[in-house]
């Protein structure tokens, strides 16, 4: 199995990709402390995570952290890209500093659009609808206009190889070169949040669909390749610090030693082995010791970035199954479909019904192949008891497929009607979100 971030393939089996792709499984452990935890949480819409503890960390321990998440515009927004825009709203509220990119350049790269089409793509579909449901004023802005993220973009690329990429996305002689450049601006995009001016080192989160792993996986490596330091357990067991470069060693590892002694741990520096060692150090002490070299990175004219965390949800189903797709409109529920136009997408979906109304009400049906219950799940119904009530009656076949068609379509009119509301509104905000020239 391949991830491929400019497919649009299903990925049906997520424990399958995470395994493979050595991502985490999000467990209650992860999330159960963190403030009114959200149903993207308890119902394992997202389901894997890199580096998720620096997150959760931070978020209890109240220090600053960041979230930059982008949106390519390619076509109309539709349920499947809301589901991205409902964390932020969740973590916007519990105190992330929050930005958007618009990845107006890589629209222009890998799927022909004009930098004027995804332009207005995506102020009128995307930035609209997420003020609409509720983002808080925070910083959007376009790759093709930020020149701090393209600068970064390439110059990260000086510790990436060619072999390197091509093994990640498969690149031949055949691709374009804004293609190639696509995941350094990127990196560009998640990167930047931690310059000085943009607010420094610190955990940064990046929830994602899972098929930008890739991306995230780059991304990782390209940060920990600009650092100057390593701080990991050794071979013995021992934490240690270690410097990175060949050049200035001993200076390196003097500011190391003042990073170690200003947070009051024990050391003992060994510079034929480019370490510092801490005797009393327990891994639980690494995160706090990485930033604070970082910064001191930072004041001494590197990146000093952490890699960035991130978090992987599911896809939603179509209503015609496979990927949900703007492509294929009848496959999907865009936030700017009338109430009638989605009634007739919802009354014809597919459900995981029986084939009869007899075997239905003798065998029952199954909500995991269902597209109604997957809006259920994923947009419609807050309330767990309620859903869970769905989904025992499905299974006992008390729950016929046209009483749970009904009830979606009546909650989606009012979704779609509210958003219909709170749209005016919203197109006149945002200027208070998009940042036009930056850098
Ligand atoms: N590549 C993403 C997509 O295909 C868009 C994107 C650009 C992005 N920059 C990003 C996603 C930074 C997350 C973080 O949709
Ligand atoms: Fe889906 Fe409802 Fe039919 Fe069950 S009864 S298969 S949840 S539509």
């Amino acid at each position: 199995m391949e991830i491929n971030p400019w497919s649009s393939a299903q990925y049906a089996d997520y424990s399958r990709l995470r395994e493979q792709f050595g991502i985490q499984a999000l467990q209650p452990d992860d999330w159960e402390q963190l403030p009114r935890p959200p149903s993207f949480f308890r119902r394992g819409i997202v389901f894997g995570h890199r580096g998720f503890g620096l997150i959760r960390q931070a978020i209890l321990a109240g220090d600053p952290w960041a979230l930059l998440t982008g949106l390519m515009p390619s076509g109309r927004m539709h349920l499947g890209h809301k589901m991205v825009i409902d964390q932020i709203i969740y973590y916007q509220s519990i105190g992330a500093d929050v930005f958007i990119a618009i990845a107006d350049i890589e629209a222009y790269a890998t799927r022909g659009y004009t930098l004027e089409e995804a332009e207005r793509l995506a102020i009128q579909e995307y930035v609209t609808n997420y003020i609409a449901l509720g983002l808080q004023p925070c910083t959007i802005y376009f790759q093709s206009r930020h020149r701090d993220v393209k600068n970064l973009g390439y110059l990260l690329g000086k510790k990436a190889n060619w072999s390197e990429v091509t093994a990640i996305y498969g690149f031949n002689g055949a691709t374009n070169m804004a293609h190639v450049l696509a995941p350094l601006i990127q990196c560009g995009d998640i990167l930047h949040v931690q310059m000085e001016k943009y607010g420094g080192a610190r955990p940064t989160l990046v929830p994602v669909g899972v098929d930008q792993d890739p991306h995230i996986r780059f991304c990782r490596g390209v940060a920990a390749a600009h650092r100057l330091f390593n701080v990991t357990v050794a071979k013995d067991g021992r934490i240690g610090v270690f410097v990175k470069p060949d050049e200035d060693v001993a200076r390196l590892l003097d500011l190391a030693a003042q990073v170690i002694s200003g947070r009051g741990l024990a050391m003992k520096r060994l510079d034929r082995y480019k370490a510092v060692y801490l005797p009393d150090a327990s891994p639980e002490d690494i995160p706090a010791l990485d930033l604070a070299l970082a910064r001191e990175e930072q004041e001494h004219g590197a990146y000093g970035f952490l890699s960035p965390s991130s978090t992987y949800h599911r896809f939603m189903t179509g209503l015609t199954g496979g990927k949900m797709s703007s492509s294929k409109p009848e496959s999907a529920i865009f936030l700017t479909d009338t109430p009638a136009e989605a009634k007739k997408k919802i009354m014809a979906a597919k459900t995981g019904g029986a084939v009869s109304r007899e075997e239905h009400k003798k065998h029952g049906g199954q909500p995991e192949s269902c597209v109604v219950y997957e809006m259920f799940l994923y947009h419609l119904i807050d309330s767990d008891r309620e859903l869970a009530d769905i989904y025992r009656r499905c299974r006992s076949g008390e729950q016929m497929c046209g009483d749970c068609k009904k009830m979606a379509v009546c909650l989606m009119e009012s979704f779609l009607v509210e958003m219909q509301e709170k749209r005016a509104a919203a197109a006149e905000q945002v200027g208070d979100y998009v940042v036009w020239d930056e850098g």
